[in-house]
């Protein structure tokens, strides 16, 4: 591996830990003005300076994201359909590299929809992305199984699209948590960082979600919905942190939470007077 790409690499996951924290606010681009995620700069501004990177679309990026802030970009580069459409996975892949690079983006990102009607398009589309990021030494992190696909969240299936999208060179892979997930984790052969899905009943469910993932061997999360769809999501992703970084227990981590939402609370009224 190449100093560029391995410098970017270690931007996402942090090489003292090992681990990484990756705040996920790409939604918008196939379901459109989600809930908690309407106005992205709100959503985003307060969690920043606690997310290691940042994936998100182009669009966003630039409305939304001050240039000054310095965090690691993980940009969506994949899309072509919406919730409404016919059918998710026929996506390709739509910003070029040039605008990443002119983006100074650390990472590129791109869905893989394996056993879906276009599976071999977006396999194909996860090939050419690894050439491209290959040439500028740019990581690809391929995303694995959403929409319809997602029916199919046991480790078999997760493993083979895991397996796969390692297979095409993708450098990092982001995947569901799952019952045997280490079975996922030992046979891909690159990290594997796992999303948080629809947003879990109570904040420690996805704590848990999150601990359980580590502890079978990912290597952090991609985590959107369980942190900003959060009463508290400046609470939530401090204490998913201190999971990732700090390896704390999901009683810690809860605890932390618990403390923190107090003070988040406060700060909130009191902006609102
Ligand atoms: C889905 O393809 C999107 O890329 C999201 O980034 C991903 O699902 C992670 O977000 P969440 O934790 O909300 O599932």
């Amino acid at each position: 591996m190449g100093w560029g790409m391995k410098n970017r690499l270690a931007r996402i996951i942090k090489p003292d830990t090992g681990r990484g924290v990756m705040l996920a606010v790409d939604h918008g681009y196939f379901l459109g003005p989600t809930e908690r995620l309407e106005v992205p700069r709100k959503t985003i501004q307060p969690l920043l300076p606690y997310a290691d990177s940042l994936m998100l679309t182009r669009g966003v990026l630039r409305t939304s994201v001050d240039a000054n802030f310095p965090v690691p970009v993980v940009l969506r580069v994949s899309g072509g359909s919406s919730i409404i459409g016919k059918d998710l996975s026929n996506e390709k892949i739509t910003t070029s590299i040039k605008e990443a690079i002119r983006l100074n983006v650390t990472a590129l990102a791109l869905s893989i929809f394996v056993g879906a009607q276009y599976e071999h398009e977006s396999l194909i589309n996860l090939a050419k992305l690894v050439d491209e990021g290959e040439e500028h030494g740019i990581p690809v992190l391929a995303v694995t199984a959403v929409g319809k696909e997602l029916e199919k969240r046991d480790a078999r299936y997760l493993s083979l699209a895991c397996r796969i999208a390692a297979e095409f060179g993708a450098h990092l892979v982001k995947t569901y948590y799952c019952e045997n997930f280490e079975k996922v984790v030992s046979s891909c052969p690159v990290p594997v960082i796992i999303a948080g899905g629809p947003k879990l009943e109570n904040e420690i469910d996805a704590l848990q979600l999150t601990y359980d993932a580590l502890q079978a061997g990912a290597v952090g999360v991609d985590m959107g919905r369980n942190i900003w769809q959060s009463d508290f999501p400046v609470s939530m992703i401090k204490a998913v942190r201190a999971i990732v970084h700090e390896n704390a227990s999901v009683r810690e981590a809860h605890e932390l939470f618990s403390q923190l939402k107090n003070t988040e609370q406060s700060t909130k009224t009191a902006t609102s007077v």
